[in-house]
């Protein structure tokens, strides 16, 4: 039993050093974090009109729709046809996905790639590096631009226009927004997970009061 034990002591141990490894140090440049939430709804309002104006040219979110993802951010589905669908000339339906309208033949003429799906994207690099990503675009003298997170990306620096126009602090919030929208979008239950938790602790911190309480009185005429 003992050595049982020990061994799967060692085996969680190892387990965990190898996922330090691979989350941190892969990187050629260190992760920023944003401070974000799913739960600050009018941060996911501005993010998701951000993503539409610059980033659904492009870039599909074919997991969500656009009724739910309205509802969630507190608009109505007309509301969420606008701020969406405003590439569809007036085509698009509430029960529409989140899809870009740039044909993927001409994408990776353009680019030597098609633009990922972004549904996901939270899940599959995090916040993190999303945020520093975003916020890795250099021009140098001669006019090219690199990428210092992912060098010789085949995405342009579509936010230039932005970051030139507002002074860092606000650019650094701007993208933080846009990132939360991407986070809520990867699971767009998220708000409705972390509000329940709260809920349930409520509840037990309650529960500790009664049951506390009941012993009182159980153990009352004992002594
Ligand atoms: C002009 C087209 C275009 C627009 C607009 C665009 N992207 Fe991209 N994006 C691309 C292409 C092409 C790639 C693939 C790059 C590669 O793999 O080299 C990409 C890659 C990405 C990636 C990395 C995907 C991965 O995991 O490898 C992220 C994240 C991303 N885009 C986010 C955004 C966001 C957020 C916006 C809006 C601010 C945006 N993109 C706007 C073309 C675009």
């Amino acid at each position: 039993m003992k050595q049982l034990i020990t061994n799967l002591l060692a085996a969680a141990l190892l387990l965990s050093a190898t996922l330090v490894q691979a989350g941190g140090g892969a990187h050629p440049i260190p992760l920023e974090s944003p401070k974000i939430s799913v739960l600050d709804q009018s941060s996911l309002q501005r993010g998701a009109d951000l993503y539409a104006q610059y980033c659904m040219g492009c870039h599909s979110m074919k997991y969500l729709r656009v009724n739910r993802a309205a509802r969630d951010l507190g608009w109505s589905d007309a509301e969420g046809v606008a701020h969406f669908q405003h590439i569809r000339n007036g085509q698009g339906k509430p029960t529409d996905m989140i899809e870009t309208t740039l044909n993927p033949l001409t994408a990776k003429q353009a680019f030597g790639k098609v633009p990922p799906d972004l549904s996901l994207e939270a899940r599959l690099r995090g916040t993190d590096w999303i945020y520093t990503f975003l916020r890795s675009y250099e021009r140098a003298e001669d006019g090219s631009l690199t990428n210092k997170l992912f060098p010789g990306v085949a995405m342009p620096h579509i936010l230039e226009g932005l970051q030139n126009s507002l002074p860092p602090v606000e650019f650094d919030a701007a993208v933080a927004d846009l990132v939360n929208f991407i986070d809520y979008a990867a699971e767009p239950a998220k708000p409705q997970r972390l509000m329940m938790g709260w809920w349930v602790l409520g509840f037990l911190a309650l529960l500790i009061v009664l049951t506390y309480l009941l012993k009182k009185e159980f153990w009352r005429d004992v002594k």
